[in-house]
């Protein structure tokens, strides 16, 4: 059939092949499938797997893998793709980072998202360009606290409003979450979602960054802000609360009980807290994290036990079509999995659980245990400002992302985005804020 069609686009289904995260297929990955039609036909090649950065494209061209370089993922995270390659605006290309949240979205009926781009789907609905946002009718000074996804987005696109903005957070670097958990096992690309908004804010004239730069409420009010802008984030729950656990986990509050932020912590610093030995990780988070921080101490020599009350492990990444990935990666590297399973107890050296189905109790022996569970939002400071609020001293205090509600990046960045579209504006919290088709 080589000379039949016009055009051969090559694809190696199903769509959890096709569309691979980043965690599990390198750019370019059906390379060899795509090189193989190719060898075989003179009439044009299309092939795609996450192409994302030009070089890559080039050279997969060069090398004479395919003619015509697809891409979707890519071209949802940046759909001017193609022209800043034509300008050579290589820096502001906005590369996806291969999460699969669109893929989350979109066949579930729900509005697609985008990590990276937080204006994919608000097109039509609320008149979003993935490029361009109106400018400021009068500029203002802002400050925003907290530079993860949620503050480095509204920080961005309120300075590219105009507005003369100051983005401060506590720790040395910004980035928040996202350049913390860019430090499990297979995330690292997740990192261009700070490295894209640090680049386009040094673009910026009048956008300030000003890490290591913790803020109290006096703090704030004693500068000149009167526009703030709180994105402090949220900190995984100590006591276990999660999805389907509504009480805390008995035995929580003691030693080598520990959290992902505890984690997290361990990578960032190099100190390795976690005792030797047998770890108990209850998920009842059900995304990513539970299964990563299994596949990193499982890869550190710990024996691992996971323990999930929903009937698979990571149940959630069924629909960025992980799941099946995860719990093979799970089982290669010695990780136990006991699904439809619920801690009753934490003890001394064991960890006490139950089947959700029918009761029945067993006893896992653990060194430590790391509860992956529900996140609180961080809101003291817009709590502390809220009074300043109701005085007059503070013009407006907006608060957005993990702190306002914990979600996923995807989420943050759209609510930092969302806060910069708005700002100025007086939402009717009644009123749709978007269109809809009648
Ligand atoms: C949100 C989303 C929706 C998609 N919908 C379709 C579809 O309806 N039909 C189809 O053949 N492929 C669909 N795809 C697959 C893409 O066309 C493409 O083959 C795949 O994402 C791999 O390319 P990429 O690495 O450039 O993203 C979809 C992909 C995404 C991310
Ligand atoms: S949601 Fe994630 S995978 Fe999909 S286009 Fe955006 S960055 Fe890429």
């Amino acid at each position: 059939m080589a000379e039949l069609p016009d055009l051969w686009d090559v694809n190696i289904s199903d769509w959890s092949n096709d569309s691979a995260t980043s965690r599990f297929a390198p750019e370019g990955h059906q390379e060899q499938y795509i090189a193989f039609v190719k060898s075989l036909t003179s009439k044009p090649v299309v092939g795609v797997g996450r192409y994302t950065s030009p070089d890559a494209m080039v050279s997969a061209v060069r090398r004479g893998v395919l003619d015509l370089i697809g891409a979707a993922r890519p071209s949802i995270a940046d759909p001017f793709l193609p022209d800043k390659i034509r300008r050579g605006r290589l820096g502001a290309i906005r590369e996806c980072i291969g999460c699969n949240i669109c893929v989350a979205t979109d066949p579930r009926g729900l509005p697609i998202r985008c990590t990276q781009n937080p204006t994919m789907g608000e097109e039509w609905r609320r008149g979003w360009h993935p490029e361009r946002i109106a400018p400021a009718a009068k500029p203002v000074d802002v400050m925003v606290v907290g530079a993860g996804p949620a503050g480095l987005e509204a920080a961005r696109a309120l300075g590219q409003r105009g507005h003369h903005v100051q983005l401060l957070d506590a720790r040395p670097e910004v980035g928040g979450r996202v350049i913390r958990e860019a430090l499990l096992p297979g995330l690292g690309p997740w990192r261009r979602v700070v490295e894209w908004r640090r680049g386009a804010i040094a673009e910026l004239p009048d956008v300030e960054v000003f890490p290591a730069s913790p803020m109290s409420a006096q703090d704030v009010l004693d500068s000149d802000a009167r526009h703030v802008v709180v994105a402090t984030g949220a900190t995984w729950r100590r006591d276990g609360r999660g999805r389907s656990t509504g009480l805390p986990v008995a035995g929580h509050e003691q030693p080598d009980v520990f959290t992902p932020d505890d984690v997290l912590d361990c990578l960032e610093s190099g100190q390795w807290r976690i005792p030797a030995g047998r770890v108990v990780i209850y998920d009842d988070d059900h995304y990513v994290i539970g299964g990563l921080i299994a596949e990193l101490l499982a890869g550190r020599g710990h024996e691992v036990e996971v323990i999930t009350p929903a009937p698979l492990i990571s149940q959630w990444t069924q629909f960025t079509l992980e799941q099946e990935r995860i719990e093979r990666r799970l089982r290669d590297v010695g990780v136990q999995i006991h699904t439809r399973t619920t801690v009753q107890s934490i003890e001394r050296d064991h960890v006490v659980v139950a089947d959700v189905i029918d009761g029945g109790i067993d006893e896992l022996p653990r060194a430590s245990v790391v509860l992956v569970a529900d996140r609180s939002p961080r809101t003291d400071l817009h709590d502390e400002l809220l009074p300043a609020l109701a005085t007059g001293e503070l013009s407006t205090l907006q608060l957005i992302g993990d702190a306002d509600a914990p979600g996923l990046i995807a989420q943050a960045v759209f609510s930092g985005h969302r806060a910069a579209q708005q700002f100025g504006e007086a939402v009717d919290p009644d009123e749709v804020e978007f269109l809809r088709e009648v």
